[in-house]
């Protein structure tokens, strides 16, 4: 299994998610991204049950895993995400984020994964109220704010989940990352940053475009 260290917070990292890449070459797509400079990459997992979409597993990651020395940043899309964690660690993933809304005992899944040896995230959907993860946030290495409702890439971004991310910050201070997921691009890039933010998912807005390399920069640009 891969030792990729996890980015330490003080930076912005944009955090390319596949979803929108072309599935069929999905190694070659990743080495693209990898040469632009990126540190970590978001495989979107979705099961069918808690998202209306099905997507990667296990199996899909342990062959990425053989092509990149990038970060692996999985977004558990699923119900049973407890049921299902080891298996993504021992294909490969270095980070698992979860989703609060399937979870009762959040805090003992993020010990669970610490003892696995990965790096461990919450995740809120839109309608969901920062208090719900108001005590396990601290506990954390990144915090995920979704900003569109998960299942689908190129949604347009909701401004008003967004503001959520000032509270979180507050909450967990500067050691903790707080990434955010939907609808991000170069645009709205520097607004959730203002917000807070400093890993910024964007699918749609890289892989969308014939250039991925200039689309991640762009991103990076409009936040300097
Ligand atoms: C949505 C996923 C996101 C999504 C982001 O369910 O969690 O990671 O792929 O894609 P864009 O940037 O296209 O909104
Ligand atoms: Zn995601």
């Amino acid at each position: 299994m891969s030792r990729v260290e996890f980015p330490k917070a003080g930076t912005i990292e944009v955090n390319p998610s596949i979803l929108s890449a072309d599935f069929a070459c999905l190694a070659d797509e990743i080495a693209v991204i990898e040469r632009a400079g990126v540190k970590m990459v978001h495989l979107d997992v979705m099961d069918g049950h808690f998202v209306p979409n099905i997507t990667i597993g296990p199996p899909v990651v342990a062959k990425l895993r053989g092509h990149s020395k990038l970060f692996f940043d999985a977004h558990l899309m699923i119900t049973e995400p407890r049921k299902y964690a080891k298996a993504f660690v021992e294909a490969g993933t270095n980070h698992i984020t979860f989703h609060i809304e399937v979870e009762d005992r959040p805090e003992e899944l993020i010990d669970v994964l610490h003892d696995m040896g990965v790096t461990a995230g919450i995740c809120l959907n839109p309608e969901t109220p920062v208090e719900r993860v108001e005590k396990v946030a601290p506990l954390c290495d990144m915090v995920l704010v979704m900003t569109v409702h998960p299942g689908f890439g190129g949604q347009e971004f909701m401004a008003e989940a967004a503001e959520k991310i000032r509270r979180i910050r507050e909450i967990v201070g500067p050691e903790i990352r707080v990434e955010v997921d939907g609808g991000i691009d170069a645009e709205i890039a520097p607004i959730v940053v203002g917000y807070g933010a400093d890993t910024l998912v964007a699918g749609h807005a890289i892989f969308s475009k014939s250039d991925r390399i200039a689309a991640i920069e762009a991103i990076r640009e409009a936040c300097r």
